[in-house]
């Protein structure tokens, strides 16, 4: 049993492999958490010390007990204006205008299998994999009720966590802080760890020690966005790769969102994390409810990396889903950086014909196939063929596509409009503008209102169509800007704060019914590259483009930062042309492929533009994918440098029984007369022995993680790495 429930129903324990999670109802029905960390198989209580803290007030129950104080003790789920003065997980507004919140414990229920979220992505399980704690709360003065759901995943080493607000009285009321997570944490020296970036340098990883006060990492978008990411891990100060304590938080969710931490005056950590609260609010209307979107948390005291195999073991099982979540993905050929938007079917054609006498398995086809679409200026929305650039049609490209033996896929970008286009000059009104106020434009284009169910048909239909039209195997869903100017005719004027929440409940509504009515089309999410590079996603699309930054350098540090919780098969990532067309930065060809192969691989290029000796390299690229793409995808990842420091970026998988092991990457710069890097690898057994591909020399695994391997003499800069170790 992975929930177990004493002292007469009030005191819970979720136990996984490692973890353990405690929460506990004390004797005025105040939730308390109570511990997350290994599995100690002890009531952790005793740790708690409640001190009489001056300015830290104490419940009305609690008479005299001045050290009985909600400003001090850690809760479960921390609410506004009762007297605990650290951030809140949740707020409303009642009728009469106040926001206190002040829920207590009313009871319990464990059911076997996970919890599911009605409209909103989620880990999901079978019925002998998972169970589910749903703890009831009330609140003391209202009608508001709150469910804390919890789905515990055993052997995944998996809590997920969800939060419903019900409103069982007869007036409506507003939330207007609804937070997934709030994980209170009395003890320890914690890091924080969080993945920054921008557009073309996407999840860089920055830790920092935590700071008396409350910071942040966020976004207000209206996607996950570039600029930082809805996961983050909280580190003890001598965490690392293999030692140490971690809690990783994941949120499913693909609009604006909100990390939250405070160090407390008691140097106490609470750690919030779900829907961003300054771009929220929810009227919550008699006997309606509000569920949260979803954190998957996972605890580790063996370092990040544990954390990261967790991770990405249970967004590959229990978040991907559809055809492709195990199947290894086709290698495609993408024309964008190829052509941009100077294309016709001839040219196109090409593109294809030489890819797959090259072991290229599909083609796709980039943005500016339909409309009036030959630059950025127009044509969004108009999801019609162009017949003066594909001369024949969709159908005809698609039939002389595969007449070469490949699939064929195609681009979209669904959410956005163009002034310039047909759409918009039928239904100005359905992109997102304030009456009164010019919008911002961004990319020289405004984005359709998501929440409209006119605007989610519309799309549906045109899309389906052109699915409908061709043999298509593959649909790129871009999107391509920041969302502002908030506003929608079809909310009332007091509710526009929910228009954020309704737009990504709207994109997963979509997303929802196109997968499902084209389940073998493998659909990847996109935006400028990376910017919703999110679970939310990872739910309808099993990969996302990781960054329009194809610099196979740069991208050691981009796939560094999106290892820590997503999966190598989750990360689109595709050799391009030098000089790289994002940093003019020229790389051997090679050492693009390997940084590519950690991915779901492809090309992005014109490989008719190549010499005889680069299509063949081709050939043994596309052959060498094919080959260890199952281990890329289904082995462990094991980060073995850090990029951002070290003079070489080095990763491996390795298989499920530690018997085959590629250790790919690249060393930065070459320096004359040095002696070879080694590096120590990990994962492997210590009394197997391994050789090396091409080498007769013996190691034992012990060997191999004690003193290490040594990389070959590098020669040139961004030197490529592959080796192949098999157990022998
Ligand atoms: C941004 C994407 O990330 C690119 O790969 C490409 O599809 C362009 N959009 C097309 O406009």
């Amino acid at each position: 049993m992975a929930i177990r429930v004493t002292e007469q129903g009030r005191n819970f324990y979720l136990e996984t492999l490692h973890s353990m999670y405690q929460i506990k109802a004390d004797e005025y029905g105040v939730l308390k958490h109570i511990w997350y960390g290994s599995r100690t198989e002890c009531d952790m209580e005793y740790l708690l010390d409640y001190p009489d803290l001056g300015f830290s007030g104490n419940i009305y129950e609690a008479e005299n007990k001045r050290d009985y104080s909600l400003d001090t003790m850690p809760l479960e789920y921390s609410c506004k204006g009762i007297g605990d003065h650290r951030i809140p997980a949740a707020a409303i507004t009642h009728p009469n205008g106040s926001d206190a919140l002040d829920l207590r414990f009313d009871g319990y229920e464990i059911k076997k299998g996970k919890y599911v979220i009605s409209g909103l992505p989620a880990v999901y399980a079978d019925e002998d994999e998972a169970e589910t704690l749903e703890i009831y709360l009330k609140d003391t003065s209202s009608d508001i009720r709150v469910i804390l759901k919890y789905g515990v995943l055993e052997k995944k080493d998996i809590i997920t966590r969800s939060a419903v607000f019900c409103n069982m009285g007869d007036a409506p009321c507003k939330i207007t802080k609804a937070f997934s997570l709030c994980l209170d944490i009395p003890h320890g020296d914690w890091d924080w760890v969080h993945f920054h970036g921008r557009h073309i340098m996407e999840r860089l990883v920055e830790r920092r020690s935590l700071f008396h006060g409350v910071q942040e990492s966020s976004s207000n978008r209206g996607t996950s966005s570039h600029q930082q990411n809805p996961s983050v891990l909280l580190c003890s100060n001598d965490c690392t790769e293999t030692s140490g304590e971690c809690i990783g938080a994941l949120l499913v969710y693909s609009g604006s969102f909100q990390t939250k931490i405070e160090l407390t005056q008691l140097n106490q950590v609470r750690m919030l994390m779900g829907i961003n609260s300054e771009c929220f609010s929810w009227e919550l209307k008699p006997n309606e409810q509000f569920s949260t979107p979803e954190v998957i948390l996972s605890y580790s005291d063996s370092g990040m990396e544990t954390l990261s195999h967790n991770f990405h073991n249970v967004i590959r099982n229990n978040i991907c889903r559809g055809e492709y979540k195990q199947s290894e993905r086709p290698v495609l050929i993408n024309n964008w950086e190829a052509t941009y938007f100077d294309f016709n079917e001839e040219r196109l054609e090409n593109i294809a014909k030489e890819a797959s006498k090259l072991g290229v398995d599909m083609f796709v086809m980039d943005d500016g196939w339909f409309g009036k679409r030959d630059s950025d200026t127009s044509g969004l929305g108009d999801w019609f063929v162009n017949e003066e650039k594909l001369k024949g049609g969709l159908n005809t490209l698609v039939e002389k596509v595969k007449s070469y033996g490949m699939k064929f896929g195609i681009w979209f970008e669904p959410e956005m409009v163009s002034e310039d286009s047909e759409l918009y000059r039928t239904h100005p009104e359905w992109a997102i503008q304030i009456p009164n106020r010019k919008p911002t434009r961004s990319r020289y284009q405004l984005v359709l209102d998501m929440t409209r169910q006119d605007v989610r048909d519309y799309l549906f239909k045109v899309i389906s169509d052109v699915l409908s039209s061709a043999d298509i195997s593959y649909v790129k869903w871009d999107m391509n800007r920041s969302i502002c100017d908030w506003y929608s005719a079809e909310l009332p004027v007091e509710n526009m704060g929910e228009m954020q929440h309704r737009y990504v409940l709207g994109l997963y509504e979509l997303l929802d019914r196109l997968t499902s009515e084209f389940p073998h089309i493998l659909f990847e999410g996109c935006s400028g590259g990376g910017g919703r590079f999110d679970a939310g996603i990872l739910y309808y699309c099993p990969q996302i483009w990781c960054s329009d930054d194809t610099d196979a350098y740069e991208r050691t540090k981009i796939q560094y930062g999106t290892s820590f919780f997503y999966p190598i098969s989750t990360i689109g990532s595709h050799v391009s042309i030098v000089p790289n067309h994002q940093t003019g930065r020229i790389t051997p060809f090679e050492t693009r492929a390997v940084t590519a192969m950690s991915g779901s691989f492809g090309y992005e290029l014109d490989l008719n533009t190549l010499s005889e000796e680069e299509k063949n390299a081709v050939i043994e690229q596309n052959k060498r994918f094919k080959k260890y793409g199952p281990l890329i995808h289904n082995g462990r990842y094991y980060r073995l440098s850090n990029p951002m420091t070290d003079k070489f970026a080095i990763w491996s998988f390795v298989s499920e029984n530690s018997g085959e092991v590629l250790v790919h990457g690249m060393i930065f710069r070459t320096e004359p007369n040095m002696t070879r890097y080694s590096v120590k690898l990990r994962g492997l057994i210590s009394n197997k022995k391994y050789v090396v591909d091409g080498d007769n020399t013996i190691y034992t695994g012990k060997a191999l993680m004690e003193g290490g391997i040594l990389l070959p003499k590098p020669w040139g800069d961004f030197f490529p790495i592959e080796l192949h170790l098999k157990e022998v």
